[in-house]
């Protein structure tokens, strides 16, 4: 939550910090700033209440700055005002903050104590006022002294108005990245506001300082030793992050997902000869996942939060099916406070997009602090999550700008069928044989995709019916409930419709008396081993005046009068229609968003990347 970024060097300043706060806009929107050097000792701040664009309307024309700060923001602490918004200084020191001070009212006590008055209502600023009582011309000193005190999550990038041209940074729990190319040293909280200076950067490690002068960056430790940082390559270039002619970052993202999933599938696929036979088997040994991470296993968990957890609720399903070894699947905010119990026969999976989601981090760190195994399926490499989990499973999905996610979700559940796959054959629960054939039945998924974003015209008037509801039910069973709770999430936090998702035979214990003629129910029904029971509870909700969107399979047989539209997903094996109704329920939600004149990609108080509690 909030994007930084910082840049010294040849070009105008503003420009670089208002163009990165664009790319990195998705991160939180509701106020942004920039603070540069425009004397040798003098510092300008420009804020703004709104979003990068009202910062960039609001910024002098011919305003130039050869070194700065910028940030767009997240509220946590304090509402949404000019004051609250970033950056925030004190005497020599101006600084962003993307985290949560915890103990800043403790600090502000202290502080104020001593005659200085803060003007925000953030732990931020705080934060600026630490700093700056600690600073006797020393920043390393008075960074270390303050990293001392402060407790919570944090990325800085500080100016002190006696050091022109030079940014100093570090973090504790919230990401930032850093490069230097021939425009000058750059650092931000994502790799995307990097992109257009370079393909070659490096992750700044927790509690190491990074100064950043025009002619390069220097990393020391706390304790002032030097570090050579380990630079990495983005494989993805600066139009994976752009809208390359769609409307909207979630309308691209969507249809991204054939590419997404081919390239977390392909690579993790290889031959292997069986019985004389050549078989196409998931293959996880390049990703340094030894199959005996599946031995002996008493128990899986599966943690992640949003959506992420939705894709580990399909996880749990095949897991079970195929492994016949429990899984639990536990929202990470939870699990971390639950004293959960674990041992080494324990595989604790957890699983994100952005790889900093504060809560996954803290749960993945308690699982390795209590010796279970752990695997992480990622989207963004040499994230937190990822460099801390004994082993990962990367998703090639791409960055993903929408904060309403698409296709990571996607390439996750692709990620949950190659370990499952892998995981059977090593154990001995799948022949060579079963294997391969389901393998090749998730390479079809891609071209199934391809099928339901050639058929968007359906969602489309599907949404068009939507935008006058005010609350709406997904339901379904097995795997059709797990997949219910990702299509009303997705629908309710683009179209602000309030939507719930109901295991359809848990309906009659109570919920059953919301359903009325004003109320749709969209029915998940692809399963042919519950499908009789869901039509049943098709028939429920229609008795009760429900509008029916039925999402089913062309062979299900059900009576016309059960629905009011009735989407078919492509043929398919059951084990796999998740992934094609998954596509159906994202592009009713991306239609209802749009047509309700939503802000689709930036949907209101939320934000993509969640590094606070
Ligand atoms: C919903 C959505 C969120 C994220 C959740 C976890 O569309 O995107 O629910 O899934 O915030 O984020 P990651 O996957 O980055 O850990």
């Amino acid at each position: 939550m909030c994007g930084i970024i910082g840049f010294t060097g040849s070009k105008n300043a503003a420009e670089v910090l208002v163009d990165g706060l664009a790319e990195l806009e998705y991160r939180g929107y509701d106020s942004a700033g920039i603070a540069c050097f425009t004397a040798p000792s003098a510092i300008t701040t420009i804020k703004t209440v709104g979003k990068v664009s009202q910062l960039r309307a609001s910024i002098p024309f011919g305003f130039t700055a050869s070194c700065g700060i910028g940030h767009t923001r997240w509220a946590t602490h304090g509402g949404v005002t000019q004051a609250n918004a970033h950056p925030h200084s004190c005497g020599h020191v101006t600084l962003i903050h993307n985290g949560i001070i915890e103990n800043y009212l403790s600090l502000r006590d202290e502080l104020t104590a001593t005659g200085r008055i803060p003007v925000s209502q953030t732990d931020s600023e705080i934060a600026a006022m630490l700093i700056d009582s600690l600073y006797t011309g020393d920043a390393y000193q008075a960074i270390r002294d303050a990293a001392a005190r402060l407790e919570g999550a944090y990325a800085f990038c500080i100016l002190f108005a006696d050091q022109p041209d030079t940014i100093y940074c570090i973090r504790k729990g919230s990401p930032l990245v850093a490069c230097h190319s021939e425009i000058g040293s750059v650092i931000a909280s994502d790799m995307v506001a990097l992109l257009r200076y370079s393909k070659d950067y490096f992750v700044l490690s927790e509690d190491q300082i990074a100064c950043l002068k025009p002619e390069g960056i220097t990393v020391t430790t706390l304790a002032g030793e030097a570090v050579c940082p380990e630079y990495q390559t983005v494989t993805w270039d600066v139009s994976s992050a752009q809208k390359n002619g769609f409307k909207h970052y979630m309308e691209k993202e969507i249809h991204e997902q054939p590419d997404a999933l081919s390239r977390t599938i392909m690579p993790r696929l290889s031959k292997h000869t069986d019985n004389d036979c050549c078989y196409t088997l998931p293959d996880l040994s390049a990703d340094g996942i030894p199959d005996s991470l599946f031995e002996n296993l008493h128990r899986i968990i599966i943690t992640a939060c949003g959506t992420a957890m939705h894709a580990g609720m399909m996880g749990k399903i095949l897991f079970e099916r195929l492994l016949r070894i429990p899984v639990t699947v536990d929202i990470a905010s939870e699990f971390r406070y639950q004293n959960p119990i674990l041992d080494e026969n324990t595989l604790v999976i957890t699983v994100s997009q952005s790889g900093e989601t504060a809560d996954t981090l803290a749960a993945l760190r308690l699982a390795r602090a209590q010796g279970a195994r752990t695997l992480s399926i990622v989207n963004v490499k040499g994230s937190s999550i990822a460099r801390e989990s004994d082993h990962v499973l990367y998703t090639h999905a791409g960055p993903e700008i929408a904060v309403a996610s698409t296709k990571a979700y996607t390439a996750q559940l692709s990620a949950f069928y190659l370990i499952a796959f892998r995981a059977a054959y090593a154990l001995k629960k799948l022949s060579a044989a079963d294997c391969a054939h389901l393998t090749s039945q998730l390479l079809t998924v891609v071209s199934d995709i391809h099928t339901v974003l050639a058929d968007k015209a359906v969602t489309e008037e599907i949404g068009r019916h939507l935008i006058k509801a005010d609350d709406l039910f997904f339901i379904g069973r097995s795997m059709d409930y797990a997949l219910s709770c990702e299509g009303s999430i997705k629908l309710k936090e683009i179209s602000y419709i309030h939507s719930e998702a109901y295991a359809a035979g848990e309906l009659k214990h109570g919920t059953l008396s919301l359903i009325t003629s004003e109320i749709p129910v969209i029915a998940l029904a692809t399963q042919q081993d519950v499908l009789a029971k869901m039509i049943s509870n098709v028939k429920e909700v229609r008795a009760r005046g429900a509008f029916v969107i039925l999402i089913t399979t062309e062979a299900a047989v059900v009576e016309e009068g059960l629905y009011d539209y009735r989407i078919n997903i492509p043929v398919c094996e059951d084990l796999f229609a998740p992934f094609s109704a998954a596509v159906y329920l994202q592009l009713i939600a991306y239609h209802t968003s749009y047509l309700r004149g939503l802000d689709v990609d930036q949907p209101r108080h939320l934000a993509k990347s969640v590094t606070v509690e």
